[in-house]
């Protein structure tokens, strides 16, 4: 087995690499210092692969790392190798399960279509959308939890409550609760639109606690700072935002000071991931057939 990360996802890979103890492959990203002008993605690999059961790890976000993917999976595919796992830490364009409305694109379906062209089988995290959407792509899939990664982070940060921002992120908190060994709680949110959220008002037992609010996805980080503002306003000591996806859009890092602390896993790599889920897509890959 050999590991190859597309330049969203090399420290995770690498990660991955050495979980599983087995070779990464490097890619070279450039052909030209600086890249191409106009902004298109180069791919080499650095190493063979022929006949080689292959992991590649990409999240497909921005855009154009969707188009890395395909690349980097065409190259894997066209120089001899066995078996192509695609592990897709961040599942961009997972958002749209469903056609709403007439001609719209079902994103999750159109990615997934493309994936399949070269890979045999994929694996990834906190997708999205309603996961019931996995089901519906041509090649078989499975969902990692990035929970266990989240629940070892905030046990060693010594929170004494997790809370999950809204109803959907409960089962989250719930498992996260379970490996910090700490009891959990959950806020009723109600989102107004993409920038602007409230929260119902619910008394909480966290006076001069140390909370953990748990989420999916940081996106604007509307979500996190509401819940954050009922907590100190509840009398919480300190809250540590914690997320699988931290994508810190727009007003992010504004809307997060309130926050004591900010922290994200390396689905998606920013100033706050602090947390490896390379344990858990390592595990998800041993138990492949
Ligand atoms: C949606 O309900 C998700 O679980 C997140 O709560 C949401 O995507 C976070 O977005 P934002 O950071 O923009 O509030």
């Amino acid at each position: 087995m050999k590991v190859v990360g597309g330049s969203a996802s090399v420290p995770l890979a690498r990660g991955i690499a050495r979980e599983l103890s087995v070779d990464f492959v490097d890619v070279a990203f450039e052909k030209h210092p600086g890249g191409f002008p106009d902004g298109e993605r180069y791919v080499r690999l650095l190493g063979p692969v022929s006949g080689e059961h292959v992991v590649l790890v990409q999240t497909t976000h921005p855009s154009p790392m969707i188009v890395e993917l395909f690349l980097l999976a065409d190259a894997i595919r066209d120089t001899g190798a066995r078996r192509l796992t695609a592990v897709v830490p961040y599942f961009g364009y997972g958002r749209q399960d469903k056609r709403f409305l007439d001609g719209e694109a079902v994103s999750a379906k159109t990615i997934a279509k493309h994936i399949a062209v070269d890979c045999n089988e994929l694996l990834t995290m906190a997708i999205p959308a309603n996961p019931e959407v996995l089901k519906t792509f041509p090649l078989p899939t499975r969902e990692v939890s990035g929970m266990p990664a989240i629940g070892r982070y905030l046990k060693s940060a010594k929170v004494d409550v997790l809370l999950a921002p809204d109803q959907g992120a409960l089962r989250l908190a719930k498992e996260a609760s379970s490996v910090a060994g700490v009891p959990f709680d959950f806020l009723v949110k109600k989102r107004i639109d993409s920038y602007t959220v409230k929260i119902e008002p619910k008394a909480l037992d966290v006076r001069g606690k140390s909370v953990g609010v748990v989420d999916d996805v940081i996106s604007t980080g509307g979500t996190i700072a509401t819940a954050a503002k009922e907590l100190k306003a509840q009398g919480a000591r300190r809250v540590i935002a914690a997320c699988v996806h931290g994508l810190f859009v727009g007003p992010a890092e504004a809307n997060l000071k309130i926050c004591d602390e900010v922290i994200a896993t390396d689905t998606v790599l920013s100033p706050h991931t602090k947390v490896s889920v390379a344990p858990e897509f390592a595990a998800a890959i041993r138990a492949l057939r």
